[in-house]
């Protein structure tokens, strides 16, 4: 007998959902062109997506050292931000976005080194699975990262703002710097809230990616890549 549709559809998981998007986001890869490359569990799937892509780009340009590993060890050549005045796309995670594109990174760390990339990006791809769409930003802890002789000072400021942060123990940024993971915030206006902290003494930067929100994010749905442009 046949089966009714619902029955038939794939249940995917998270993982197989991250799967999806990696792959999905080689359609922004522009041939011959430099890729600027995100971190995270998700952009792992892209790295391994973008070692079998077909056409010929010139390189990545990495957003921590944990992804230049992978793409060195897959032949992908790692370039020096420096020599880079501009990319076409920036492809990167995320651990929440909401419905204009704003999002909360720094779940791996590696925040600074994204921020920096998607700054010289001309279009950030965000590729994320569904658990990662919300109303508002902020259920996710946001991370910090801050120079270690200021964690305790940029505790207080959080404080003073509702917040709670909590030191990322054992963990140090490829900058070698501090994380702090600040709990309890409800992110309104996300690009008020980060202009707002980056300007308090001791924070490199703050996992609000406002200035450099997505341009278009992959979202990974049980029913296939569902795209949503900014
Ligand atoms: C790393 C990040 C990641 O993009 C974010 O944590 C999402 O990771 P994952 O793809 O593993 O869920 O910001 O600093």
């Amino acid at each position: 007998a046949t089966r009714p549709f619902e029955a038939r559809q794939v249940i995917m998981n998270q993982d197989q959902l991250k799967a999806l998007v990696g792959k999905a986001a080689l359609d922004y890869v522009t041939e011959g062109s430099v890729v600027g490359v995100g971190t995270g569990s998700t952009v792992d799937c892209f790295i391994d997506a973008l070692a079998t892509l077909a056409k010929p780009i010139a390189g990545a340009v990495s957003s921590s050292e944990r992804s230049s590993a992978r793409l060195r060890a897959l032949g992908i050549a790692v370039l020096d931000s420096n020599q880079l005045q501009s990319v076409p796309v920036y492809i990167d995670g995320a651990d929440e976005i909401d419905h204009a594109g704003h999002m909360i990174k720094g779940g791996g760390a590696a925040l600074t080194r994204e921020k920096i990339v998607a700054d010289i990006a001309r279009r950030f791809i965000c590729i994320a699975d569904e658990s990662k769409l919300v109303r508002t930003l902020g259920r996710f802890a946001l991370p910090v990262e801050v120079i270690p002789m200021a964690t305790a000072q940029v505790a207080r400021a959080f404080a003073a703002l509702g917040g709670k942060a909590v030191l990322r123990e054992g963990v140090l940024s490829d900058n070698g710097c501090k994380i702090l993971d600040v709990h309890g915030l409800t992110i309104a206006d996300p690009a008020a809230m980060e202009r707002e902290i980056n300007q308090w003494p001791g924070v490199v930067t703050v996992g609000i990616f406002a200035r450099n929100k997505a341009s278009v994010c992959l979202l990974g749905t049980p029913a296939g890549v569902k795209t949503l442009i900014f």
